[in-house]
């Protein structure tokens, strides 16, 4: 699968006013309509008990200068160090974490969790979807990469 670029995303979570932030690019697009949207997240992420429990989160699409946030979210909370940090987050009316400077910014209610080996398949509908310009940070062969030149027609 290291083989299958994709995009980064931050899975942001409220916890009573406090900011969780995941590093996933196990994500992909489902259905348009209604429009759903499916992440999955290892067992034993801490994240994992946190989609169960709020049933509401956010996938921010990480831009290319983004890099060192994706580093961050991917560590043990143990291990991340917050003075290094360069994320803020706004809140949505519904008071999901926004990260700032994200290309894309999805609002997202669970519908439904499928286990499947050791990561949980969550599905969830998509409320609302922020757009802004800008560049992505890819993932290719466990390096983060920039976006190339378009491919000639
Ligand atoms: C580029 C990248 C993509 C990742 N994608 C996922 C993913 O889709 N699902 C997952 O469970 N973990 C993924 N991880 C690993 C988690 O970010 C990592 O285990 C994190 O520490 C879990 O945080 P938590 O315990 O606070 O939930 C990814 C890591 C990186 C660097």
């Amino acid at each position: 699968m290291g083989c299958f670029a994709t995009g980064v995303t931050i899975i942001t979570v409220d916890l009573d006013g406090e900011v969780h932030g995941m590093t996933a690019n196990a994500l992909a697009s489902v259905s348009l309509y209604p429009p759903l949207l499916l992440v999955c997240v290892d067992h034993s992420a801490r994240t994992h008990a946190h989609l169960h429990a709020r049933k509401r989160f956010g996938v921010n699409v990480l831009a290319q200068d983004q890099r060192r946030i994706s580093q961050h979210y991917a560590r043990p909370v143990e291990e991340q160090v917050e003075k290094e940090l360069s994320a803020r987050f706004d809140r949505t009316a519904l008071g999901t974490p926004v990260l700032q400077g994200a290309l894309t910014y999805l609002e997202c209610r669970l519908q439904r969790a499928h286990e499947a080996g050791d990561h949980t398949i969550f599905i969830a509908e998509v409320e609302d979807v922020v757009v802004r310009p800008g560049e992505p940070l890819l993932f290719f062969r466990s390096q983060y990469r920039k976006i190339g030149e378009k491919v000639p027609d």
